[in-house]
């Protein structure tokens, strides 16, 4: 598959079929996301994967801190957004939401649930940073996780980013023992897409370049 193909045809994944991914698969797929590039080649991100009963312990943890704790999906920010910015998650959401409603839940509780069992993957993967890094290297870190997400897609994998489970930091940190020199900063749920699933039959758009490209000539 070319690159281009593979990034028009990629998009966020909330239904997975019960087949598992080998171990082989996720390391190729790891080994192209660690191809992007970063300052000074410093390739400051680092991945930690669970799977089998792991990945179990793992979702049940998240799953009882998020009844204890019901983080909201948000920006992740308290300040008010400009409106052209909200109303483009107010279009995704209502692109998504009528395929949701069919499977009997509310928006809201399917993504904060279902971010929190990585929509049921077989494969859930917390990207991490050291925190002696600034936060301008959460940058290189989100071009490894794209190469990670287009690589998995280019080898008929599904994938969805999820920063939810960042609130769950401490509960992650303690399961999978990371130190607490590292950043939590993503969770990616990889896996093979149900594609008779309704909250998979759905594309979000994207403004269009005049909104957010300036030229000058
Ligand atoms: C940093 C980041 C965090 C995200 N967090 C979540 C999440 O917690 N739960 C979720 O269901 N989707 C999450 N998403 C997926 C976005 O909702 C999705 O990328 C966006 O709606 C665009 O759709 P697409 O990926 O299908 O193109 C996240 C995406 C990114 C890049």
């Amino acid at each position: 598959m070319d690159i281009i193909s593979a990034m028009q045809q990629r998009k966020s994944t909330r239904a997975y079929l019960a087949k598992e991914v080998s171990r082989r698969d996720i390391e190729e797929i790891l080994s192209c996301a660690v191809l992007a590039p970063s300052a000074i080649n410093l390739q400051p991100w680092e991945f930690i994967v669970t799977y089998g009963d792991e990945k179990e312990r793992l979702v049940r943890r998240l799953l009882k801190a998020r009844l204890e704790r019901q983080v909201k999906c948000g920006p992740g920010t308290d300040n008010p957004l400009p409106e052209r910015i909200s109303l483009r998650a107010k279009e995704a959401m209502a692109i998504m939401e009528p395929h949701i409603s069919a499977s009997g839940q509310t928006f809201n509780q399917f993504i904060e649930e279902g971010s929190c069992s990585f929509y049921g993957a077989p494969v859930a993967i917390i990207v991490v940073i050291d925190k002696l890094f600034p936060a301008i290297r959460y940058l290189d870190v989100g071009l490894a996780v794209s190469y990670l997400l287009l690589a998995a897609h280019a080898k008929g994998l599904a994938t969805c980013p999820i920063g939810l489970i960042a609130a769950y930091n401490d509960d992650i940190s303690q399961m999978l023992n990371i130190s607490e020199e590292k950043e939590i900063l993503l969770g990616i749920s990889l896996g093979y897409a149900d594609e008779n699933s309704p909250v998979n039959a759905f594309r979000t758009r994207r403004a269009d370049l005049k909104e957010i490209v300036t030229w000058y000539e």
